[in-house]
């Protein structure tokens, strides 16, 4: 049975999803984990919901080398999601976990990506620049945002009269039905 660890820093649907994904039945592997930056986001909760064993870190601790991979030691976690986190991840990380670390990101990088670019701001930047196509980006990472090698890409259509939140709720779509299996076909 592989372990996953999620990390995410607001909403968590897609943590959430990923969970229920890998707890039917035949299952290879289930979501042992997830870490969060933010004391308050709403993915705590989902976490206590669904009974899934999470941790609250601070940047200092994300970054001082051995507090992290001593936490993801003591889960053997083996495969690394990042669903919505919004801390740069340290290199020591991104090294322990080379391949076996991956990142959804709500657009069809290389459009839209890069620093600053998380959640609405990513669906704004869209409506504005007038995209008839979005989607989203499942890739792996390293050392620069948004930078890895693509593993899975979607699209949707982008209508003219469409808000970001419109954009927002289809992208969601996306990653509710694609990242889940993406992770079981890359990994397992
Ligand atoms: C998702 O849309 C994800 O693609 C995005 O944050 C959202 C998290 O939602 N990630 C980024 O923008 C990364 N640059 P969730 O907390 O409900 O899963």
């Amino acid at each position: 049975m592989k372990k996953i660890a999620i990390f995410a820093s607001g909403e968590g649907s897609n943590a959430e999803s990923i969970v229920n994904y890998f707890r039917t039945p035949g299952s290879h592997a289930e979501v042992a984990l997830i870490v969060t930056n933010r004391p308050d986001a709403p993915v705590i909760n989902r976490a206590e919901r669904l009974g899934v064993d999470y941790a609250v870190i601070t940047r200092a601790e994300l970054n001082d080398g051995v507090t992290i991979l001593n936490l993801l030691d003591r889960y053997a976690i083996d495969i690394v999601v990042l669903a919505g986190f919004l801390l740069m991840i340290p290199c020591g990380l991104i090294e322990r976990y080379r391949g076996r670390i991956v990142n959804i990101h709500p657009s069809l990088l290389p459009k839209f990506g890069g620093k600053g670019m998380y959640g609405n701001r990513v669906h704004e930047a869209v409506v504005a620049a007038g995209e008839r196509l979005t989607g989203i980006t499942i890739h792996h990472v390293n050392e620069h945002y948004d930078d890895g090698a693509i593993i899975f890409q979607a699209s949707i259509e982008v209508d003219p009269t469409d808000t970001p939140a419109d954009v927002a709720r289809k992208v969601r779509q996306l990653e509710l039905t694609h990242f889940a299996p993406t992770i079981a076909q890359t990994f397992l």
